[in-house]
């Protein structure tokens, strides 16, 4: 069995400690931005948040979890809230600012990879609020266990949607 907090809320697997974390949020938790791409961490589909690292989930145990936040797309909104200390009324209309930034340069394509691609975008802008082009290129191609993949070719997209979400948590999250 492994507790494991997931978006803010403690959550019970029963199933063996050795389960991918992916396998654990989608089939039996419902939580279902994370995706199945290759199953090998070569494409960045399946990322989720360790107590704010972007990681696998295909090929980290449920067990490696335990103890530590798990975040995903699903929990952006409630995470911004908590970092900007909003009032409950307008924490359950926000969004994360990266989600803002997604949708206002309309990035996805056929999506299947954003979800992924969102969290890596916030991972990086935690940590360096105010990236460079070549910062943020390093942060989806070398920083991570491998380069974050898009079918569609989103790339120049997603550089254009990480500047803007720069923008938009440097003004507090307002567009
Ligand atoms: S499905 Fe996990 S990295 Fe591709
Ligand atoms: S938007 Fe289709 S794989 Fe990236």
């Amino acid at each position: 069995m492994a507790t494991i907090t997931v978006n803010g809320k403690k959550r019970e697997y029963q199933g063996s400690p050795d389960t991918p974390l992916l396998y654990v949020l989608r089939n039996e938790l419902d939580v279902t931005s994370p995706q199945f791409g290759c199953g090998l961490a070569q494409c960045g589909a399946c990322s989720v948040l360790l107590d704010g690292k972007e990681i696998r989930s295909c090929i980290t145990a449920v067990s490696a979890a335990a103890g530590k936040e798990v975040t995903t797309l699903e929990g952006l909104p409630e995470r911004w809230a908590k970092q900007k200390n909003l009032p409950p009324a307008e924490a359950a209309k926000t969004l994360h600012p990266v989600q803002e930034a997604w949708i206002e340069e309309q990035t996805p394509l056929c999506g299947f990879c954003q979800s992924g691609m969102m969290i890596k975008a916030t991972e990086l802008l935690e940590k360096t609020p105010s990236p460079t082009v070549p910062e943020i290129k390093a942060a989806f191609t070398t920083s991570g266990a491998s380069a974050h993949l898009c079918r569609c070719g989103s790339y120049f997209a997603i550089v254009e949607a990480v500047q803007y979400a720069s923008r938009l948590m440097a003004k507090g999250g307002a567009k």
